[in-house]
């Protein structure tokens, strides 16, 4: 079995005896050590430690939290897993609450005990292992049968399995969902799933394109068929010839429209506009739209026939709002992606911006969380908050606390949240966290409608 390597550590002090002290008391981690704000950024950049000690005191300012500050916003945007340590002198208790509440994992109070902040250490880089280990496999168990699409809901982990079982069989596949769930990443799945994925995958968004362009699109058309017909040009069904025709906003499409393609889809034929000759054509049909299609047959708006006719089978991919934990996934895996993409510094979410993730109901679904995403990215100075998603904070209760009891209530609903959060879940540490009993605890969740 291979030795876990050592677990690293940087301390960051600008008193070289704090620096000696510390090196020799954790010579059983990889430890470097450092004096200043840029050295401590070089530095996480390249050991990628999993605790750093801060002193809060950094030159040039070494009596104020200034630098320290700027050093700790610093080292959470560039690595946000990394366990921040605060130390702090006897008067910056304030300082360090701060600290706390900007991502710090916790603080300490100098003169050091060496056999206190080894415990305290220990079970930092302990727990972000935890941390690590439950990421790597939620990215795994996130990962779906449809390429691209990251998913944990259940219910969204069955539509994956549908796509996956329908890319074969020559079936007409309706996909319906509202505006940005995902409904051309799943045509796109079904193509790339099935025996045609060599053949072209043509898309043509029925919502965009006025009536009569929207015919020629399709069908194509003979040179001198109509003014400005230059040369004979091929319509989509063609170019889908042995392939997969995506018909995206299909609840859109004109009533003319879609008499004809009925006829397409029954005959496999089609006559380009002006032209006489028959051509065969082969493709297979995905549909897609966010319409109540069923409403629009009845209300005489969308031909019975042809729905019949393009939903031989259906997927329904349901809103981002009925599956919070696949928004934190998503949020978590675009940053990260697009971040790289983009040449940006890597940037984390605080624990605020997660919630406000779990708590919103994303009218615009995944399109929208990757525009606040992105926006996000670019204007945080450290770990992406709340207020750079543009979302509200979300409150442990609703309004200002009416009553001492109230008020008790809702410290205490924060305070287990914390500690679940910084235990990773774990109800034994979550417990020792808060200084309960597991009964206890387990009484709190289920009194406040905890997990
Ligand atoms: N489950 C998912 N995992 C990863 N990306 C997704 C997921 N669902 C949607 N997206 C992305 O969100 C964006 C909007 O999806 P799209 O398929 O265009 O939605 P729709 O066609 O339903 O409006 C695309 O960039 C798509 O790749
Ligand atoms: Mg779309």
């Amino acid at each position: 079995m291979s030795k876990q390597p050592d677990p690293s550590l940087l301390v960051v002090d600008d008193d070289t005896g704090i620096q000696r002290q510390l090196r020799w008391a954790f010579d059983d981690y990889a430890t470097t050590t450092c004096g200043d704000r840029e050295a401590a950024l070089a530095a996480v950049r390249k050991a990628e430690p999993a605790v750093v000690l801060l002193d809060l005191g950094l030159p040039p300012d070494p009596d104020g939290p200034g630098e320290g500050m700027a050093a700790l916003r610093e080292i959470l945007a560039e690595r946000p897993d990394a366990r921040v340590i605060v130390l702090t002198g006897q008067k910056e208790r304030a300082y360090a609450l701060k600290a706390v509440s900007l991502g710090a994992y916790d603080f300490y109070q100098k003169p050091v005990d060496i056999d206190e902040l080894r415990v305290i250490v220990s079970r930092a880089a302990y727990l972000r292992d935890l941390a690590r280990e439950s990421r790597a496999q939620q990215a795994e168990a996130g990962r779906s049968a449809v390429p691209d699409l990251i998913t944990t809901s259940p219910a969204m982990q069955r539509v994956a399995d549908q796509i996956a079982r329908f890319a074969d069989p020559n079936v007409a596949v309706l996909i319906t969902g509202e505006s940005g769930t995902g409904k051309e990443l799943l045509a796109n799945g079904l193509h790339a799933l099935s025996k045609r994925r060599e053949r072209a995958y043509v898309a043509i968004n029925c919502a965009a394109i006025p009536e009569n362009l929207l015919e020629s699109e399709l069908f194509g058309y003979e040179k001198g068929a109509f003014t400005g017909a230059h040369k004979t040009t091929v319509g989509k069904f063609e170019q889908a010839h042995g392939g997969t025709l995506l018909l995206d906003e299909v609840g859109d499409l004109p009533l003319s429209l879609q008499a004809k393609l009925l006829r397409v889809l029954q005959d496999h034929t089609i006559q380009r506009i002006g032209g006489r000759k028959s051509i065969d054509v082969d493709f297979r049909l995905v549909a897609a739209t966010n319409k109540d299609l069923e409403k629009l047959v009845e209300t005489g708006a969308f031909r019975e026939d042809l729905y019949y006719r393009i939903s031989e089978v259906r997927v329904r991919i349901p809103p981002l709002r009925e599956r919070p934990e696949d928004a934190v996934l998503i949020a978590e895996s675009f940053l990260v992606t697009w971040t790289a993409e983009q040449g940006l510094r890597r940037v984390g979410l605080s624990p605020e911006a997660l919630d406000a993730i779990r708590e919103h109901t994303w009218p615009g679904n995944v399109r929208e969380l990757q525009n606040r995403v992105k926006r996000a990215a670019i204007s945080a100075d450290g770990a992406i908050t709340a207020g750079d998603l543009e979302l509200a904070e979300p409150e442990p209760s609703e309004g200002p606390a009416t009553s001492l009891r109230e008020a008790r209530r809702s410290a205490e609903v924060s305070a287990i949240r914390d500690a679940l959060r910084r235990a990773n879940g774990n109800i034994s540490e979550t417990a020792r966290l808060l200084g309960v009993s597991r009964p206890k605890l387990y009484q709190l969740l289920s009194e406040y409608g905890l997990r």
